[in-house]
């Protein structure tokens, strides 16, 4: 007995952020890196005064319920929290938190990197020349969308989207937005807001997702919606996969009706989805969002700065239940 808290680390986390977690608590690691099953998240959590987890840990209802009256905190290494049941934790009093700011930039580079990827049909090419297959060359060759002067739409203007809507005026692009509440001028930027969804997707020739999934968003983009983007749009999601209706999305991009779509996350993780694999016009990423070593360690280190307010008998800076 060290006196410490015990804290669970579900996954592999950076080597600063274990070696802090080491000193600050009597901590249990993951060494392997495997994904915990439903009975051996529950077991492992019995001693356990604090969790750590990632997406990849389902903290569904009937998990919270068995989860021992000592676990204090569900201090979760992400800024999405829908794979953690918040009002079951709100009812047995667990303190849930997430990982916000911190990893804004490094989404957001992921969402230009698809959004490019897509427009200009940058697996494609890739694939082309690695199979050996590039034998040709003409000026309607390869041709893709240009971004330049066109509108980007921001479902979801948070942290990320911000920051993504930031990005894209870098490449000259008019931003649109929807949101639950329009922002202030000096978050706006001069970006043009849309009280309702279906006017954001009139004008987005790139629609990019940064909202959460909840009940709410779920299948948000699906055949009715995708059929209100102009003619050739692009889609990128690096928010969450549960957001697309994926069959919708499958049908949009074989018709043509959508142009491409740059994709970090799926509706099933790991694995992605492989109707969508197997098209041409899609540009895919295996969820590394916020996978840069800077963000790893910033998200570590406010997963930790969350635990440490709750045992110092503090508000966590971030709680979301
Ligand atoms: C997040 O922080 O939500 C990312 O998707 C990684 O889990």
């Amino acid at each position: 007995m060290t006196g410490k808290p015990s804290l669970l680390v579900t996954r592999r986390l950076t080597d600063d952020v274990e070696a802090r977690a080491a000193r600050d608590y009597d901590a249990v690691f993951n060494p392997e890196d495997r994904v915990f099953g439903r009975d051996e998240l529950i077991a492992l959590c019995q001693q356990a005064d604090a969790v750590l987890p990632c997406h990849s840990e389902i903290f569904s209802a009937d998990v919270i319920a068995a989860l021992p009256e000592r676990l204090r905190i569900i201090a979760n290494h992400s800024v999405g929290v829908d794979h953690v049941d918040l009002d079951a934790a709100r009812a047995r009093g667990i303190i849930v938190t997430n990982t916000p700011d911190v990893l804004s930039d490094a989404t957001a580079e992921i969402a230009m990197l698809c959004m490019l990827g897509a427009a200009r049909r940058g697996a494609e090419g890739d694939r082309m020349i690695r199979e050996g297959r590039w034998d040709f060359w003409s000026p309607s060759f390869m041709v893709g969308r240009q971004v330049t002067g066109r509108r980007f739409g921001v479902l979801g203007m948070g942290r990320v989207g911000q920051v993504a809507a930031e990005r894209a005026r870098g490449f000259g692009m008019e931003i649109h937005y929807h949101n639950r509440s329009r922002l202030p001028a000096e978050l706006e930027k001069g970006a043009t807001f849309h009280a309702s969804l279906e006017s954001l997707l009139e004008v987005s020739d790139v629609l990019s997702l940064h909202c959460p999934a909840t009940p709410r968003t779920t299948g948000v983009i699906n055949a009715d919606t995708l059929a209100r983007l102009p003619e050739k749009a692009i889609l990128v999601n690096t928010a969450r996969g549960a957001l697309v209706d994926e069959e919708a999305l499958i049908a949009a991009l074989k018709s043509g009706r959508l142009f491409a779509a740059g994709l970090d996350v799926f509706r099933d993780e790991p694995g992605g989805n492989p109707e969508i694999a197997a098209l041409d016009n899609v540009f895919l990423l295996p969820h590394i969002g916020s996978a840069t070593r800077e963000t790893r360690d910033a998200m570590g280190f406010r997963a930790l700065d969350n635990i440490d307010a709750v045992f110092a008998g503090q508000e966590p800076g971030d709680r979301v239940a």
